[in-house]
């Protein structure tokens, strides 16, 4: 598994215009704003550490970049990589792949959005058996009471994939296509092949339709043993914030502790930890100390 994970890349895309959380994000990135205890963007880069990636891509705009620099850095601090490039217009999430051409190189790639929130168990075991697949894309869809908000696959008889539509009017099932994808190194190509869809955006959805019809589109579906939050409305912000707090305080697992991730994953070691948290008192970095000490 080690050696398939160093072959694949990961794109974390930031940007867009946040238009429905306005007044929130006029002056501040939606991808910055607080989920209980952490900026939103440690969710979906969490993803990425647990599928192992490490060599990663942020996209957001440019008079973010230096918000997600002071942050972030260039990742060592969590062993990662992180870099950067600029999205000037919110052009759709496809254009993460030409923006990202020369970063992905002849990768694969994985592409996370980054206002999406898994939580589950076995999530890295799902994780992990889209990274084995070699070849072809590999979606996770998710049952919801509202798909119309989303891009839609509906499934034939034999359970094969019938249709992907984005934001159907009349959705053909309940299963929503999640913002977490993986990509065989066709993407670029594709990425060039496909056009501006009525809402002016290189959609996603047109990219995996390029997989379906070459039959090399899969998906995962995560059952109701998962969570899967979205933080478009400022309904589903606090209730974000209350699902992570009351997890986190019952369980006593910090949700999207990077440095906790990357300790796990062997990429920082027990007295990078004990630095990190040097002088600093807030409840995540106790959480850490709390790690040191257990190890
Ligand atoms: O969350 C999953 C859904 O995400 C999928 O079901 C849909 O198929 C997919 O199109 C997308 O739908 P949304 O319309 O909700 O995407 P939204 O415009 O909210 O952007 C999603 C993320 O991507 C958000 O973190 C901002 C970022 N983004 C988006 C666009 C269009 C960019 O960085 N640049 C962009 O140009």
């Amino acid at each position: 598994i080690l050696k398939i994970m160093k072959d694949r890349k990961g794109i974390l895309l930031a940007g867009g215009s946040g238009t429905r959380l306005m007044p929130l994000t006029s002056s501040v990135n939606k991808h910055l704003l607080p989920i209980y205890d952490k900026p939103m963007i440690f969710y979906s880069l969490s993803i990425l550490m647990l599928a192992g990636i490490n060599e990663i891509l942020i996209i957001t705009r440019k008079e973010d970049l230096s918000l997600f620099n002071d942050l972030l850095g260039d990742g060592s601090r969590f062993g990662i990589n992180l870099s950067y490039e600029v999205q000037d217009n919110p052009n759709g999430i496809a254009e993460a792949f030409l923006i990202g051409e020369k970063f992905i190189g002849k990768s694969d790639v994985c592409l996370m959005l980054g206002d999406n929130i898994f939580y589950g168990g076995q999530l890295s075991e799902k994780l992990h058996s889209a990274m084995l697949r070699k070849k072809g894309a590999s979606i996770f869809a998710y049952e919801v009471m509202d798909p119309s908000r989303f891009g839609v696959v509906s499934f034939d008889k034999n359970n094969k994939i019938d249709s992907i539509e984005e934001k159907p009017s009349q959705p053909k099932s309940n299963y929503a296509i999640t913002g977490l994808y993986f990509y065989d190194n066709n993407v670029i190509d594709y990425a060039k092949e496909i056009r501006p869809s009525k809402r002016g955006e290189l959609e996603i959805t047109s990219i995996n339709e390029i997989y379906l019809s070459e039959e090399s589109l899969f998906v995962e579906i995560m059952g109701r043993g998962f969570t899967w939050l979205d933080t478009g409305t400022f309904d589903s912000l606090v209730e974000a914030s209350n699902f992570i707090s009351i997890m986190q305080r019952q369980q006593g697992f910090n949700i999207a502790c990077l440095e906790e991730i990357s300790f796990n994953n062997g990429w920082i070691s027990k007295d990078n930890l004990i630095e990190l948290v040097s002088n600093k008192d807030s409840s995540y970095h106790n959480y850490i100390r709390n790690i040191i000490l257990k190890k």
